[in-house]
């Protein structure tokens, strides 16, 4: 399928859309009529060559150009999208408003984009699975109507809304509880899940003379679930054993530490970890043989962590024992979250 490459605009109203193309088959150099000039401008033309969307007619002759559509670019209804999207085919702002009351009575997001406008979008840019990323989320109206189409999708947001109002959002969705917006048209029942991830800031900072140190902003706790999540563990850290800040199973214990270790304090760690049970112990540096121990693995945290740091520079509270467990942020108990 193709379509015509020109449009109802004279050249005197539109001169950027009034240019040469040249047949690259040919070598014949074409000019649109002045009454009747390319639809394209120059920049969209070169895009349309660099990506072979130029159709020149079955033997490649044609003296005027025409645009190669796929299939894929169809509506579902078949037809191609037009350029001028009405606001009864994709909603409007006071759409969006009356979705949001619906979802949010009590604190509508105020500015939010109505669903079949993301839907009509989808529609023509992407396939069933395919990943949607939003990295501005605002009120989520991407993610949800990508969920509800069956995309996978990925949505970022710094503000608080994203716990006022995008996940109780989503989890309507998936709850099968959000019956506005496209949930009709694309009869929406529910289903699907979602993991919610919280960015920590960066672990190391420059203090005032330059000097790469620990985020003041990090405690211990967390430097400890960074090792495990490097090393494979999962973090887990238990109330009554110090050192069981994670597991990769059942018998198997991380446990970090900015200590330098003796061989006495290995022994007490190889000890306490008993027979059955292997210990790897993360930590700034030790002494001694460390193959001694049969249950113990012990490592050093990795260079990139440890020799950009200044660890005595301050004091940055990072013994590491009997750690609290992280609590989750508010309002996402009972998600995922890392
Ligand atoms: C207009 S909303 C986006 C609307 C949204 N894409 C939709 O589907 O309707 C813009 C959002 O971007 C968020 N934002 C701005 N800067 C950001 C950043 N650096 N990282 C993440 N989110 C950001 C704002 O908090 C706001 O919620």
């Amino acid at each position: 399928m193709s379509d015509n490459y020109t449009c109802a605009k004279t050249a005197d109203e539109r001169p950027n859309l009034y240019y040469p193309i040249t047949n690259p088959n040919t070598g014949e150099e074409i000019w649109p009529k002045r009454t009747r000039v390319w639809g394209f401008d120059v920049a969209a033309h070169r895009r349309h060559v660099s990506e072979s969307m130029i159709y020149w007619g079955k033997d490649g002759k044609n003296s005027v150009p025409r645009l190669k559509k796929f299939l894929l670019h169809l509506r579902s209804d078949g037809r191609v999208p037009s350029t001028i999207w009405t606001y009864d085919e994709v909603g409007h702002n006071q759409d969006a408003k009356r979705e949001q009351q619906v979802l949010n009575p009590g604190d509508p997001f105020p500015t939010p984009t109505p669903e079949r406008l993301i839907h009509r979008i989808l529609q023509i840019a992407t396939q069933p699975d395919d990943i949607v990323l939003d990295s501005f989320a605002g009120s989520g109206t991407t993610g949800a109507v990508a969920h509800k189409m069956g995309r996978r999708w990925i949505m970022v947001e710094l503000g608080e809304h994203c716990h006022t109002h995008i996940i109780p959002r989503l989890k309507k969705v998936i709850d099968g509880e959000d019956k506005g917006g496209i949930s009709e048209v694309v009869s929406w029942n529910g289903g699907g899940g979602f993991r919610y991830y919280h960015l920590a800031p960066s672990l190391l900072e420059k203090d005032q003379w330059g000097n790469w140190v620990i985020n003041k902003a990090y405690n211990p706790a967390m430097l400890a679930q960074a090792v495990c999540k490097l090393e494979g563990f999962t973090y887990a850290p238990s109330d009554a054993v110090y050192w069981q800040q994670g597991h990769s199973t059942e018998r198997d214990f991380i446990y970090v530490t900015t200590q330098n270790l003796s061989h006495d304090q290995l022994q007490v760690l190889s000890d306490e970890a008993g027979e059955g049970r292997s210990l790897l112990v993360m930590c700034s540096a030790f002494r001694g043989k460390p193959d001694k121990y049969p249950n113990l693995t012990v490592k050093k945290i990795p260079k990139t962590v440890l020799t950009r740091c200044e660890w005595d520079h301050d004091d940055y509270s990072l013994k590491i024992e009997n750690l609290p467990k992280a609590p989750a942020p508010p309002g996402q108990q009972g998600l995922e979250f890392s």
